[in-house]
């Protein structure tokens, strides 16, 4: 006999109001799958006279969303944020013993160790695999069918409206400030783009995937963090002329010293690497296991579909009573990570600097690179124009960050140096 489950949800938005669309339209095919009707009872969202394009007469509204907490089996929140209604729904949901799903990053990358125990302590599931890179079932692909390797290192492009600009601008050869103005203009982009460009919302999901991989409790603060302000569209010309696409990329990976390293920030790709023909909106997950070799998930990281998607698999899995810890292992048994320091990372660099075109400047910032043991791959120098400064762009050998981070603040303090240097890390991914 079909079991019967009841849903609340807590946010009907764009992912919201398409779950609930989606629950409705395929019932009989998810109670197939899932052997449960799976039957919304309840919802909640700020304002109750807003035409979300379905119907919702016929469940119970919430004006307060916490109040969602202990009305039905599975509590869905989709509202966001990392702290007010959604921390205290979730917190109060699992507390009764009500399985969860949500969508929601910052709620997890901030409190997902907190959650995960209290699911536990209360025998309920917690469930987010909407929370990264939207559509792709990454954090299924990792804790169940990757679940066999350990992992040295994942590396994706976790925020489509970032890589929508960066694919734009190298596509199109313009300028940032043109493209995000037009990507908020098309609603690609937030009227406040700060979490997509400056790397928070990509760093979100990283402190999530690392607990994943890395079997500890997610760590934001750990994550060194660099946006995409600075990108000017002739650093994407250069890097084509060398061979590479900037992306904007989130990394972790295990150090030689067990430490784990954390980080988010523009990188030079190869051109004709699987990572760079990541376009547009889409996102990406590449993983390194030990067993399998490397795993590239692309998909559509976000969107009222593909996050709808992602909360109904959620959904699905805990109808059917799957029970793998939020984190893959028990959250006791996830301990907080050692960070590695940036200092330490060791990398190819691209070095953009706007110089005048003087004698001896070249011969100076060589020397500078030879004192720090930095030795030069390649170098462009186009003709300059005596009246304006002129770009010299260099890539480097392997080196350490920490002694490239001196390199460029001696560079920098030359007379002859017009402008901030852009210093740009080349991953070989
Ligand atoms: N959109 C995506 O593509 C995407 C992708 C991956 C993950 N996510 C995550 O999914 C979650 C929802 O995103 P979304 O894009 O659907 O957001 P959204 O369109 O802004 O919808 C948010 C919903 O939450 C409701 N809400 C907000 N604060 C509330 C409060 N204090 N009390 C009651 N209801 C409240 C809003 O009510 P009103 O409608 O009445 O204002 C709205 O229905 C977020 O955690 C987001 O990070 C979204």
């Amino acid at each position: 006999m079909t079991e019967r489950l009841t849903l609340a949800i807590a946010g009907l938005g764009t992912v919201g109001a398409e779950t609930v669309r989606l629950l409705a339209a395929h019932r009989d095919l998810y109670a197939a799958r899932s052997g449960a009707m799976l039957d919304v009872t309840c919802v909640s969202a700020r304002d109750r006279t807003k035409d979300r394009g379905v119907a919702l007469d016929s469940y119970d509204w919430q004006d307060d969303p916490v109040a969602c907490a202990d009305k039905a089996d599975i509590v869905v929140e989709l509202m966001g944020g990392d702290s007010g209604p959604a921390y205290d729904l979730v917190k109060a949901a699992l507390t009764n013993g009500k399985s969860v799903v949500t969508a929601n990053k910052a709620l997890i990358a901030k409190h997902g160790a907190e959650l995960a125990e209290l699911a536990e302590k209360h025998g309920a599931i917690l469930r987010f695999e909407a929370a990264v890179a939207g559509g792709i079932p990454i954090i299924d692909a990792i804790t169940h069918g990757l679940s066999a390797n350990r992992f040295t290192s994942l590396a994706g492009i976790l925020n489509g409206t970032a890589n929508y600009i960066l694919t734009t601008m190298d596509k199109e050869g313009r300028d940032f400030d043109d493209v995000l103005a037009e990507a908020q203009a098309k609603g690609y982009a937030e009227a406040d783009p700060t979490f997509d460009i400056d790397g928070i919302d990509a760093a979100h999901k990283l402190a999530i995937l690392t607990s994943l991989a890395f079997g500890c409790t997610p760590d934001f603060a750990a994550i060194h963090i660099e946006g995409i302000r600075s990108i000017t569209r002739r650093d994407s010309a250069y890097a084509k002329e060398l061979g590479y696409v900037v992306k904007l990329l989130g990394i972790t990976e295990q150090t030689a010293d067990s430490g784990i390293r954390q980080r988010v920030h523009p990188c030079l790709v190869a051109a004709d690497s699987p990572i760079a023909r990541i376009d547009g909106a889409f996102n990406a997950v590449q993983c390194f296991g030990n067993a399998i070799g490397r795993v590239l998930l692309e998909g559509p990281g976000a969107g009222a579909g593909p996050t709808a998607s992602a909360v109904i698999s959620d959904i699905l899995q805990v109808a059917r009573g799957n029970r793998t810890p939020a984190f893959m292992q028990p959250a006791t048994a996830c301990k907080a990570a050692t960070p590695a320091s940036m200092d330490s990372l060791q990398t190819r660099y691209y070095l953009r600097l706007s110089v005048l075109d003087q004698p001896g400047v070249l011969a100076e910032i060589t020397r500078i690179f030879a004192e720090h043991g930095i030795s030069v791959q390649s170098l462009i120098q186009h003709d300059a124009d005596a009246n304006r400064p002129a770009d010299i762009v260099m890539t480097t050998h392997e080196t350490q960050e920490s002694s490239m981070q001196q390199a460029v603040q001696t560079i920098a303090r030359m007379q002859a140096i017009c402008d901030q240097p852009q210093l740009i890390r080349i991953e070989p991914v």
